[in-house]
């Protein structure tokens, strides 16, 4: 399983025949010179809430790739009402889809449209493909249902957001961690607008400093599990 890093809460999860797009916000980033959204391939759209900086691109790249949009049931009923293929899930489900099983998770957040409609509930994913689990946590607060997630899954990868004031920022993101009994993470979420930057070598040597580790990619860039 190859992840790649396209810019804020934007992932690539690329499996042995299926690529998988996670929260397509590659126009309206500020930060983003280097990938164009005609270029990105897909055959499932991953979207964890409605906020606008996780689903400015979705619609384009549905239409674009003929990718299945997987989300909560309102906001795949948003899409499909636009042409979009989806399917809906809700909050403690699980599916299995022909790349691997998805369970889509509570995350502490809200989720309204850029117009302010409703989105439904703000989730995250555990993807487990491959031999491996990765729980992608979307837009989140610290919260103790983590713990849980650590105990009914054996994670290889923990991908959390860093960059405070909208989500749980680097040191609550340790605390995730060790609930999630993963010391693997990814960061996302960070330097994106002025509100979430960061300190890079601050957040990676406090991960380091607690037994943790900390990657925080380059746009473009990958890790393999
Ligand atoms: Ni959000
Ligand atoms: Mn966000």
């Amino acid at each position: 399983m190859k992840i790649t890093f396209l810019g804020h809460a934007c992932l690539q999860i690329e499996l042995q025949n299926h690529t998988l797009i996670v929260d397509p916000f590659i126009t309206g980033n500020p930060k983003n010179n280097k990938i164009q959204l005609s270029d990105i391939k897909a055959n499932y759209i991953l979207v964890t809430h409605a906020h606008q900086d996780h689903t400015l691109d979705v619609l384009t790249l549905a239409k674009q790739t003929g990718a299945t949009l997987i989300s909560n049931y309102e906001i795949v009923t948003h899409y499909e009402a636009q042409g979009v293929k989806g399917h809906p899930m809700n909050h403690g489900g699980s599916y299995g889809f022909n790349f691997g099983e998805l369970k889509f998770v509570n995350a502490i957040h809200s989720s309204s449209f850029a117009d302010g409609s409703y989105g439904g509930q703000p989730g995250g994913f555990i993807l487990s493909a491959e031999g491996k689990s990765v729980y992608i946590a979307g837009d989140t607060a610290l919260t103790y249902d983590m713990k849980l997630f650590g105990s009914a899954f054996d994670l290889n990868l923990a991908i959390l957001p860093v960059g405070d004031n909208f989500t749980m920022g680097y040191a609550d993101a340790l605390r995730a961690s060790k609930l999630l009994n993963c010391s693997r993470v990814l960061g996302y979420h960070f330097d994106t607008f002025g509100y979430i930057e960061i300190n890079h070598d601050k957040a990676v040597n406090y991960f380091l400093d607690h037994g943790s580790s900390l990657e925080l990619l380059e746009i473009g860039e990958s890790l393999t599990l």
